[in-house]
């Protein structure tokens, strides 16, 4: 069993509803769960954590506001996180150059911070017909031996 932090970038709402579903899979298969929709660093766990990173991107690639002070205090940190891993669903749209580019952005910063990578980010085109929960849910229970 894993202790998962699942923290929320969210703009209209939409991310939430996946970071919920993945909520609902990971506790399904015997994990710990908590979701942060207003993620501040010194209120999320980290020593041997899994951080979730459920992100849609808006803007010209940017961060979603509720995202921006997370992301701006890991930036300047330098609290240990080599046993801090993490994963990251992007969620966005392929008609901006920009495709889920606040995902992609956090997925490389969270590495150069020296967390580990538990599986590939993984990214949800909302231009498609798809459903994000339930392809989020398969998607976590496809890779569940890595968690
Ligand atoms: C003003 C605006 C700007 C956006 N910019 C981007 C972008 O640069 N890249 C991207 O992949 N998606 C972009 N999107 C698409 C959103 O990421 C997408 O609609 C997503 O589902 C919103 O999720 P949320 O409801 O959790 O905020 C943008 C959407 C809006 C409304």
């Amino acid at each position: 069993m894993s202790s998962f932090q699942i923290i929320i970038g969210s703009m209209l709402g939409g991310t939430e509803y996946v970071a919920e579903a993945c909520q609902e899979t990971l506790t399904q298969l015997g994990h710990e769960v908590t979701l942060h929709f207003s993620p501040k660093l010194e209120d999320i766990p980290h020593e041997n954590q899994t951080w979730l990173i459920c992100t849609s991107t808006h803007g010209a690639g940017d961060y979603p506001d509720n995202l921006v002070p997370f992301v701006d205090q890991l930036t300047a940190s330098t609290i240990d996180l080599t046993t801090t891993n993490y994963a990251v669903i992007g969620v966005g749209d392929s008609s901006y150059d920009t495709f889920c580019f606040a995902a992609k952005r956090i997925d490389k910063l969270l590495e150069s911070k020296g967390c580990k990578n538990k599986i590939p980010l993984k990214t949800f085109d909302m231009q498609e017909e798809i459903d994000p929960e339930d392809e989020a849910q398969t998607w976590l229970f496809v890779n569940k031996d890595h968690l």
